[in-house]
């Protein structure tokens, strides 16, 4: 960084920790286009915020649809999608915000960057293992079918690769567990981190 010289400020991330009652971090679902990342987050953003913990979801609709929307589905092309998505979680959480974050993420290298950028003690993983089966049975929005169809190119599950996640903090089976009952084992989860007071 030539010439760059940070600056101070007098108002730091502690100090807005503290005002708004709780600790700030990242939480990161990773898994399939159509596992039900977005859904959980959701949820889980909602019965935070009604804890009276400041939340901010980032997601595809907010991002890919501006910040990134030169940006398409090439290995280079995500891999900028997920920096930009960590700088700006990171800065999020410098506002003393909890970041939710759903993004398919597929390859482990790029989950261990964005863990890198954000940081290992802000960082927490949800791994959303709905098995590409499912996936495609939903096809909520009809892109599996494209994608098998040869009309969509570079699509997650069928011709570009998803790593799982080997050790996640949080693992949840959209298939086999009642949604609430993840929602309620996740939101459990942070607010161990949280240190609501
Ligand atoms: S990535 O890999 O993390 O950069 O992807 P992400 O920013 O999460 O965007 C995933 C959503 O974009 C739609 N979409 C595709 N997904 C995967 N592969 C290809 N080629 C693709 N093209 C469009 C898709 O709707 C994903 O949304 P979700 O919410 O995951 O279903």
């Amino acid at each position: 960084m030539n010439n760059i010289i940070p600056h101070t400020f007098h108002v730091t991330r502690e100090d807005r920790n503290k005002l708004k009652g709780h600790a700030s971090f990242v939480v990161w679902f990773t898994g399939l286009s159509g596992s039900g990342k977005s859904t959980l987050a959701n949820m889980v953003e909602k019965r935070l915020f009604e804890k009276g913990v400041h939340t901010f979801s980032l997601d595809g609709d907010n991002v890919r649809g501006g910040l990134n929307k030169n940006l398409g589905f090439s290995r280079e092309d995500r891999e900028e999608n997920l920096r930009r998505i960590a700088e700006v979680a990171k800065l999020i959480v410098d506002s003393g915000s909890l970041v939710i974050a759903s993004f398919i993420s597929p390859l482990a290298s790029d989950r261990a960057f964005v863990k890198d950028i954000i940081g290992v003690q802000d960082f927490v993983e949800v791994f959303v293992n709905t098995p590409l089966e499912i996936c495609e049975q939903r096809d909520v929005k009809g892109l599996y079918k494209k994608a098998r169809a040869g009309e969509i190119k570079n699509f997650t599950g069928i011709d570009a690769p998803y790593e799982a996640p080997r050790f996640s903090d949080i693992e949840v089976k959209t298939d086999l567990e009642d949604l609430e009952l993840s929602v309620e084992r996740i939101v459990n989860y942070l607010n161990t981190k949280l240190e609501i007071n």
